[in-house]
């Protein structure tokens, strides 16, 4: 068989090697690194992983890029499992009154953060969301993020969520990164039903779901349970007539208050719960037992100033699968910097850097149903690949607020060298 890319001589190469599943306590700290590695891509997958020299059996000729990996990290392309990705406008105004003591809520319910978004998106063109987007997967990309999941969420009618998940829909098509999306009409409840969200609920019960699923632009369906937005009841029953209506659940849980989301996850059976910072024992606990997913978000607590994390060691002590996600969104965390969540989970959450590497790749896997293609390096699996410009991995923990990427592979095909995107793809 021949290659077509072969990268040699590799410091530590991050195979993520072992079953195309969960990886739950000690399995997060097993991640398989080779060093002195190689591996060769044959199209859109890989052929080989091993160490030393290639085998036999793997033909190279003239064509074949051949990349010296001595000094260098590979690792599967990074995944992120929650984003919202798709938006208008920018949130910058509310730094001041966070700097005054605003809380999130507050600004919330005085009209401001998401629905200041929702009004934003609202009034944006197709084109001009589309452009947003794309810059921020350029900037994904560059810091080695290969799949991210998208959120829709701030149209809160039906044509500006069917527009967001429309851009959402031909980004995946035309941009390296894959997006996978997510329907979250339930992200708010708009100004109009404040006083009574069950009209809401009823709208994307019965309006929304099934239109999303007739144009199929969701795989997955979200919503914010939170105290003051939806409640647990209601989170139950659009996740069940999504689920429905071919949706898999997900949910922003305990995000501010303990609220029994995670509880409310395990019940369902959600594909993950996010954020967690005020998960109770038992919704942990029971997460673990029915092997929910949780999707830690540091970037967003940090970025919230209240000194609340969630408790990823209790987590992965009791056998929850941990993953990590940017969240990014205009509000609550403005950055595409996976590293610096990574950062963020290693020094906060005190996730160790072996740990913090299960979770940003075959963990965020698992958490949108794509780990039989991507998550690992393995023969057969897709070639998404990132190349750090470091020895070792705890380097690039170590050394951080900077990017460390110096190539990205997706699909087979390079798309970041020396850091930067190669333009027009
Ligand atoms: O995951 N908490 C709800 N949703 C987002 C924030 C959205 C926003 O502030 O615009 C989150 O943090
Ligand atoms: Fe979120």
């Amino acid at each position: 068989m021949k290659a077509d890319i072969v990268i040699k001589n590799i410091s530590q190469l991050v195979t993520m090697e072992g079953p195309d599943r969960p990886r739950i306590k000690e399995e997060m700290k097993n991640i398989g690194i080779i060093e002195n590695g190689i591996l060769a891509v044959s199209g859109e997958e890989i052929i080989y992983v091993g160490e030393g020299e290639l085998p036999r059996h793997i033909d190279i000729d003239e064509r074949t890029i051949i990349i010296d990996g001595s000094g260098k990290t590979v690792t599967p392309g990074l995944i992120d499992p929650h984003t919202h990705l798709v938006h208008g406008g920018s949130r910058e105004n509310e730094l001041a009154m966070k700097l005054n003591g605003m809380k999130y809520m507050d600004i919330l319910r005085a009209g401001g953060g998401i629905l200041s978004t929702v009004r934003a998106t609202q009034n944006a063109s197709f084109e001009e969301l589309y452009k947003k987007a794309e810059k921020s997967l350029d900037t994904m990309l560059e810091f080695g993020i290969t799949t991210v999941e998208a959120k829709s969420g701030y149209g809160l009618n039906i044509e500006t969520e069917l527009k967001q998940l429309r851009v959402a829909k031909e980004l995946n098509e035309k941009h390296p990164i894959d997006v996978v999306s997510t329907f979250m009409g339930a992200h708010a409840v708009p100004i109009e039903y404040k006083s009574n969200a069950e009209e809401f609920v009823e709208i994307i019960i019965k309006d929304m779901i099934p239109r999303v699923a007739e144009e199929k632009l969701a795989e997955f369906c979200d919503v914010f349970c939170e105290e003051g937005i939806f409640t647990v009841d209601q989170t139950r029953r659009i996740l069940n007539a999504a689920r429905k209506h071919g949706m898999l659940p997900r949910v922003h849980a305990d995000e501010i208050e303990p609220f029994g989301g995670a509880e409310l996850a395990a019940e369902l059976e959600a594909v993950s719960a996010d954020h967690l910072v005020a998960a109770s024992e038992t919704g942990m606990k029971i997460m673990a037992e029915k092997g929910v997913i949780a999707d830690l978000l540091p970037a967003t607590s940090f970025n919230l100033a209240n000194g609340k994390f969630a408790n990823a060691r209790r987590m992965i002590e009791l056998g929850v699968p941990v993953a990590l996600s940017t969240d990014y969104n205009p509000g609550s965390s403005p950055t595409e910097n996976i590293q610096l969540v990574m950062y963020f989970a290693s020094l906060i959450l005190r996730m160790t850097p072996e740990e913090v590497f299960t979770a940003v790749t075959i963990n965020s896997a698992c958490s949108i149903k794509r780990e039989n293609n991507i998550g690992s390096i393995k023969k057969g699996k897709k070639a998404d690949i990132v190349v750090f410009d470091s020895p070792n991995i705890n380097y690039i923990i170590y050394h951080f607020g900077i990017n460390h990427v110096d190539m990205v592979f997706k699909n087979g095909k390079i798309v970041v060298e020396k850091g930067r995107t190669k333009g027009t793809f």
